[in-house]
């Protein structure tokens, strides 16, 4: 059983792959450019491809899944699903673009027709929010209105820097009665205790706006990221100038910066690194909290992508899903270092 890794010498991609070759999986790493994806192969001692994301199906005919990590993934998701589908390829990718789940979940159609399953989010963005959501419905079946937190202080690496720049003119996201609609960026602020004291927390447009109601069922989603007050004000500042930043110039200039000053998270920060995850469920008359600990995002990445693709690989759920629909809100707690869910 092969799988494919696009992106493999990015940060991420680089990270899956060597994880994927330590646990012997049958891999294939594959990218745009020949010299870096060649020596990549030569280092981990397996097979490579050389093809950039449009016209990806001679490529993928003889493979069994492919994990996207090349991101912005509104710039490769496309090509490369429409790729597995014709070639009946199980898709994967680390998305946290809100905009590219519901551009898949569209899809969910072609997926069972073609017998492929396309998960989107096998990262930290959505992977413990989603197994939460999960949990929390679990736990409140009827449960109308859901809020879920991520107090993730971390370094980022150059492509998620990019990816958020790629989104930085996009306005805030909630889920009302089952509808995504627009709000003003940083929206909403609350106080959420994650577990160890109460922090300021700020709507985002983030992944599981789209996802939890996949997973759930739940009509009202709203996501919130801990940030002191200060970066609030700065959001809220920043809502003048957003046009601005839509003009493909600057936002072009501001993904070069970030690709060149950036470095991800060292080893040691990915080891030490923790994160915590809050959710709240509620029909108005009973309220339910659980929370998750995890390791540092990208740690976890690395280990939810890969451990998705086994499972993706070896059991072949067919159809648009989520992390927690594929495998159940358990699925988080198989991943090393996760703690929970603490439920109240
Ligand atoms: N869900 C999560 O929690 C999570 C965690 C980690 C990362 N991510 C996301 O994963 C993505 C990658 O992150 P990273 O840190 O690995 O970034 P990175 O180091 O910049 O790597 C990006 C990779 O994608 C390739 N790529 C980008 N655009 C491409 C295109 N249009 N066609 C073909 N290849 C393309 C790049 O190749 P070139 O160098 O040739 O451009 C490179 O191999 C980002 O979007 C990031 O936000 C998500």
């Amino acid at each position: 059983m092969t799988l494919l890794i696009y992106g493999a010498y990015g940060y991420t991609g680089e990270l899956v792959a060597e994880e994927a070759v330590d646990r012997d999986l049958d891999v294939v790493v594959a990218g745009r450019d020949e010299v870096r994806t060649r020596h990549l192969g030569d280092r981990l001692g397996c097979d490579y491809r050389v093809f950039p994301v449009d016209g990806a199906a001679a490529d993928l005919a003889d493979v069994d899944a492919v994990l996207n990590c090349a991101g912005p993934f509104v710039r490769t998701y496309r090509p490369l699903v429409e790729a597995c589908l014709e070639t009946g390829t199980h898709y994967l990718d680390i998305t946290g673009e809100l905009t590219v789940f519901e551009a898949i979940a569209e899809r969910d159609r072609e997926a069972e027709k073609a017998g492929v399953c396309l998960l989107p989010g096998v990262g930290f963005d959505v992977v413990p929010t989603d197994c939460l959501a999960g949990h929390l419905h679990d736990r409140h079946p009827t449960a109308t209105h859901l809020q879920l937190g991520i107090d993730a202080t971390t370094t980022v690496s150059k492509g998620t820097l990019a990816s958020m720049i790629e989104h930085i003119d996009s306005s805030g996201k909630v889920r009302r009665d089952g509808e995504i609609v627009d709000v003003p960026i940083a929206h909403r602020s609350r106080r959420i205790d994650f577990g160890r004291g109460e922090r300021n927390a700020v709507t985002v447009p983030w992944g599981d706006v789209s996802t939890a109601y996949y997973t759930t069922g739940i009509e009202n989603v709203e996501v919130y990221a801990a940030m002191p007050v200060v970066a609030e004000t700065a959001l809220k500042v920043g809502r003048l100038v957003t046009p601005l930043l839509a003009m493909e110039p600057i936002k072009g200039a501001l993904q070069t910066v970030a690709r060149t000053a950036i470095d991800g998270p060292t080893a040691g920060q990915r080891e030490r690194g923790r994160c915590h995850v809050w959710g709240e469920a509620t029909d108005g008359e009973r309220t339910v909290t659980s929370r998750l600990e995890t390791p540092e995002t990208y740690a976890l990445t690395v280990d939810a992508a890969t451990t998705a693709a086994e499972r993706v690989i070896e059991e072949g759920p067919i159809g648009f899903e989520t992390p927690a629909a594929a495998f159940t809100p358990e699925f988080v707690l198989e991943l090393e270092g996760v703690e929970g869910f603490f439920d109240e």
